[in-house]
């Protein structure tokens, strides 16, 4: 068992080549006192027709990794190393981090798509909802306005919205929270993308709404064969339907499984602790949230683990270094901790 800082292999499914492939991402913000970590040596491939689950707790640095897999992470921030590379048609993968601006807008929409955290306020009130959606195909297709608009519809259909020609020319407030999701996951699929980041997708929906959008997502996993990282901090929603998941802590992967060995086998304490706070049908009491917050962004120690002031299995060793993400049982099974 080695504490020393080492680089990480990537999170990977056998032989095939990687839709997406994230290696050693870094992200900082610059303070006073020089940069700031907020991601530290993120790695892990998206598999074709694959859906990856990310999770953890608030403020854990989901919302940087998904940005960042689009280099689009929102000013102060900087990515600080790393490459993101995103397999194109001719089957080669290119580092969407070293692409100008110009070229990065072709990709985003057509090849690689995103569902924002917060999708409510991210429709423009004041256009139609087909409005909103044909210039995202116009931007990316040689259409005319007349193609555009058939496409738009069958988009709006393809995500199961009743009477799609009809609602063609509504505007946003003339929705539900729902409704509006699937207009936001209509909008990004149209140019049928290979990669579908979702950042949250169901999050502030109700039970019922959130089941059927994520009936949706494997629907077009299956359909289209898409690649999807889906962002939750929700386990039950892995559990519902993602193939892996990554977890995170204060910036870095922890512990990377099949959904199947990391329900049946927790290693990290810190994942261990996620799964205890999921209420089940034979434990609806109250729910065990993990004691204490995590560290915020310029507090994230760089020599120890960062969970080790929260965690129930704390020993010496904890805070010796920062442990490796490493393998303990199976090669697909990884593990950031010294007593796991
Ligand atoms: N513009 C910013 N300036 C300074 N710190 C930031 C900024 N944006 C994000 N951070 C910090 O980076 C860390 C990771 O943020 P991120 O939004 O990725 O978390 P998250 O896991 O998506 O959380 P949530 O579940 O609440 O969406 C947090 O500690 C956050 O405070
Ligand atoms: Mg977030």
């Amino acid at each position: 068992m080695s504490l020393l800082q080492q680089p990480s292999l990537p999170l990977s499914g056998a032989g095939t080549q990687a839709a997406l492939q994230v290696q050693h991402l870094s992200i900082g913000f610059p303070r006073p006192e020089g940069m700031s970590p907020a991601i530290l040596d993120v790695s892990f491939d998206l598999q074709q027709g694959e859906i990856l689950g990310l999770v953890g707790e608030s403020g854990c640095g989901k919302s940087l990794t998904s940005l960042a897999c689009l280099n689009l992470v929102p000013s102060p921030g900087q990515i600080t190393g790393g490459s993101v590379h995103l397999l194109n048609p001719a089957k080669a993968s290119e580092n969407l981090l070293l692409l100008s601006g110009n070229e990065l807008r072709k990709r985003r929409g057509a090849r690689i798509a995103y569902i924002p955290q917060d999708p409510m306020t991210s429709l423009n009130p004041v256009y139609t909802i087909g409005e909103q959606i044909t210039e995202v195909l116009l931007a990316h297709q040689p259409l005319s306005a007349k193609e555009a608009k058939v496409k738009a519809i069958e988009a709006l259909e393809s995500v199961r919205i009743p009477s799609a020609a009809n609602r063609f020319d509504q505007y946003p407030h003339e929705f539900s929270g729902g409704m509006r999701q699937r207009v936001m996951i209509a909008m990004a699929l149209c140019c049928s993308p290979s990669v579908l980041i979702a950042d949250e997708p169901t999050t502030a929906l109700d039970v019922t709404v959130q089941a059927q959008i994520l009936e949706l997502l494997l629907t077009l996993r299956a359909e289209r064969g898409m690649s999807i990282l889906l962002i939750t901090h929700d386990l039950g929603v892995v559990a519902q339907v993602c193939d892996r998941v990554a977890v995170m802590y204060a910036g870095r992967l922890v512990e990377t499984a099949t959904t199947n060995d990391l329900f049946a086998n927790p290693q990290h304490p810190y994942t261990q602790g996620l799964l205890h706070s999921i209420p089940t049908l034979a434990h609806t009491g109250t729910l065990e949230a993990i004691e204490g917050a995590p560290p915020a962004v310029g507090e994230i120690p760089l020599n120890a683990c960062a969970f080790a002031p929260r965690c129930p299995k704390v020993v010496d060793l904890c805070t010796q270094g920062v442990p490796v993400l490493e393998a303990k049982t199976t090669p697909n099974h990884r593990t950031r901790c010294v007593v796991a």
